[in-house]
């Protein structure tokens, strides 16, 4: 299904480019196209220099009737949607391919047959109608679009979604990564818990995790693994034991406090991390993003942990949270504005691209 957002259904980014990227000329009117595709979600977004920057996001996500996500499946998917999408972001954007001054595309991280379709329509259009080509790290894309609708100026981030579980600030020039999963990301293992156990698919109820809707009705949180090691989280553990004990649950009360044990681990894990990195880079902000940020319990247990360290908390809306085109197209104007553009020929895609490998040379 298309998922189709305009300004007004994005409301209005909270951060002025100016001050966040006071380094890059925001005189010119410039517009970029970007595409995503590292994971389930095929997106197109229409990025400008102008008010209210984001001009169009489109997406549309592969949702497999059975288990998770298979690569090469979700890869054929994003092939059937791009051209509705394409032509759809445009349309709600008001221009055409001809008005666009360069196209982006994120080349990593993600899985190698879905990054592959975005790169290869992006770099058709490149070709096709002369324009440059501008690469996008994923994770960056995701922080840069969260830090342009919260304004939080220079926030620790705490990014978490169905591939990713990951603590980053920024340092001399790079977003420095403190912490991360050393295997399940958050968003996989609520997922995966949800569907082994039969609670999903659907995955959300009401704006709801099924794992957060079943927690509702438990009195006490089942005893579960809480492993944190150094910075870095690790979930594996924790859904092996919270499936095992599901399979020996008889109530439905012995249910809901498995669900409530495995969310107040897995998220408290995450907070912990993020407050250590809080608390060792005194920054004075935290910027929840990714498609776990959706999550109304996560966002207040990182609002009181922001708060018990006189921080700001912050976090997009969930369609700009999530993975999106439009995020590649910010991050595609910044690189632009920066002069960072790729030869089609070296445009290789990078699964394992991480966020600290990059320069930042806008802030
Ligand atoms: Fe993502």
């Amino acid at each position: 299904m298309v998922n189709v957002d305009t300004p007004s259904s994005l409301g209005r980014p909270r951060g002025n480019p100016r001050v966040l990227y006071p380094l890059l000329d925001w005189d010119r009117e410039v517009l970029v196209l970007g595409i995503e595709s590292t994971a389930h979600t095929f997106g197109v977004g229409v990025a400008s220099t102008k008010p209210p920057y984001i001009l169009s996001s489109v997406r549309d996500t592969y949702r497999p009737e059975k288990g998770g996500i298979h690569p090469r499946e979700a890869a054929g998917h994003h092939a059937r949607v791009a051209p509705e999408v394409l032509a759809e972001a445009l349309r709600v954007a008001g221009i055409s391919m001809n008005d666009v001054d360069a196209v982006a595309v994120a080349l990593g991280p993600g899985l190698g047959p879905c990054l592959r379709v975005g790169a290869t329509i992006a770099r058709g259009l490149a070709a096709y109608y002369g324009k440059p080509l501008v690469p996008v790290n994923h994770a960056i894309a995701h922080i840069e679009v969260g830090r342009l609708y919260t304004g939080l100026q220079d926030p620790v981030i705490l990014y978490v979604s169905g591939g990713n579980t990951m603590v980053a600030a920024f340092a001399k020039k790079r977003y420095r990564v403190f912490g991360e999963t050393l295997d399940v990301a958050l968003g996989n293992l609520l997922d995966t818990f949800a569907r082994d156990a039969g609670l999903a698919p659907p995955y959300i109820v009401e704006g709801l995790h099924v794992v957060d809707k079943c927690a509702e009705e438990a009195t006490e949180p089942a005893d579960l693994p809480y492993v944190v090691k150094g910075m870095d989280v690790s979930f594996s553990g924790l859904l092996t034991a919270a499936l095992r004990a599901w399979q020996h649950a008889r109530s439905k009360a012995e249910k809901a406090s498995i669900c409530l044990g495995l969310r107040e681990i897995a998220y408290g894990a995450a907070v912990e991390v993020a407050e250590r990195g809080l608390a060792h880079t005194k920054k004075n902000a935290v910027l929840l993003t990714g498609g776990v940020a959706a999550s109304p319990i996560l966002r207040e247990k990182i609002g009181i942990m922001a708060s018990y360290h006189s921080a700001n908390a912050g976090w997009p809306p969930p369609p700009i949270a999530g993975d999106n085109g439009a995020m590649i197209a910010w991050v595609g104007l910044l690189n632009y504005l920066a002069e960072i553009t790729i030869n089609i020929d070296e445009s290789f895609v990078r699964q394992r691209w991480r966020p600290d490998e990059v320069e930042v040379p806008w802030r």
